[in-house]
């Protein structure tokens, strides 16, 4: 199958159309979408990512109108969030209307749902005028795709069609639970942080049982093939020798390392890295590196989320 690359949404809305899956920008990371009504289109997802069939889909939709066809008995605190927050980077679990397909919600009594907050992505679901399931564009378990070319490593020939733009985050969006009223809870941090989100719910907690809260979260994520070490400050870093470091290793990081690394990125602040984080695992993985050391940002902010990131590409493989 050829894959076209292409910055039209109508032609890729085509393709939507004909039940086939295609890959499309938004504002966090790629998304491989299909039509929620295409049960072919949906259950290719999982075969084209390699997905286990238990981890459920985040449903995109282009207005509020859509919400109502997918989700039900909204609690305040969604409405509330609603409002600050979309069209962004955030993700409801609600609950589910009974007609939602088992490949999109895994079975289960809820729906993820966001409003994403870029053009493309808007267009292209206003165009096929039906929400859009959609999973990062990766592999399952490789780093989430940011750019165009990262899709087209994992999925030419697979897909029909990469619909090309920018992304902005270059995190995924943060997911709440908003089922019980007084009882809402983060699944997963992301490009919202938790306290642009005590702000709108005061009491709002980060999950501490979201492996079994978020199916996704129990997966292992984001690992390039290197290995993933996390360091304090750049004093820190182990004694390795100085020509193992230059040939085969990478540093990502706030501060300027002494020794010479292989490849070297320096970011300015948690907002850089997101953007980096992804983009620079592949890199490594391209010309073959095999540590990629990682400075850990501070523990506030968009830093939560990095760090859950970088925690996960870092377990052992
Ligand atoms: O930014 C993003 O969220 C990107 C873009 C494409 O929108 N999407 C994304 O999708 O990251 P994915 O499939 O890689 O991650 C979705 C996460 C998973 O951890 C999944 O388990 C969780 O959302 N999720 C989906 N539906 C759920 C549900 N009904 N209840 C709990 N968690 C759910
Ligand atoms: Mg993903």
């Amino acid at each position: 199958m050829n894959t076209l690359l292409t910055n039209s949404p109508e032609q890729a809305a085509e393709f939507l159309l004909q039940e086939q899956v295609i890959a499309f920008p938004t504002e966090t990371v790629y998304g491989l979408g299909a039509c929620i009504d295409s049960e072919k289109a949906l259950s290719q997802i999982f075969t084209i990512k390699g997905r286990p069939a238990d981890n459920p889909l985040i449903v995109h939709i282009a207005n509020l109108k859509q919400l109502e066809s997918l989700a039900q008995n909204l609690i305040p605190e969604a409405e509330a969030l609603i409002k600050a927050f979309w069209p962004g980077p955030l993700t409801l679990v609600l609950e589910s209307n009974k007609q939602i397909s088992p490949l999109i919600n895994a079975g289960l009594s809820t729906i993820a749902i966001r409003q994403p907050n870029h053009n493309l992505a808007l267009k292209l679901i206003e165009i096929v005028g039906k929400p859009l399931a959609a999973p990062s564009a990766n592999i399952s378990g490789k780093p989430s795709g940011t750019k165009a070319k990262h899709v087209l490593a994992d999925f030419q020939g697979l897909i029909p069609c990469v619909l090309e733009g920018e992304t902005v985050y270059g995190l995924e969006s943060t997911v709440v639970n908003c089922q019980k009223a007084g009882e809402v809870n983060i699944l997963r941090l992301g490009s919202i942080s938790f306290e642009a989100l005590k702000k709108v719910i005061p009491n709002i907690q980060i999950s501490a049982k979201n492996q079994e809260a978020s199916p996704g979260t129990k997966y292992k994520h984001y690992s390039p093939q290197a290995q993933v070490k996390l360091i304090e400050q750049v004093e820190l870093i182990e004694n390795i020798s100085t020509t193992n470091c230059k040939a085969f290793c990478a540093y990502i990081g706030f501060e300027q390392p002494k020794q010479s690394f292989s490849k070297v990125q320096i970011i300015n602040s948690c907002e850089e890295y997101a953007t980096y984080l992804f983009s620079f695992f592949r890199e490594c993985d391209e010309i073959g590196l095999k540590t990629i050391y990682c400075q850990i940002p501070p523990a506030k902010g968009l830093g939560l989320a990095l760090r859950d990131r970088l925690q996960k590409a870092a377990l052992i493989k």
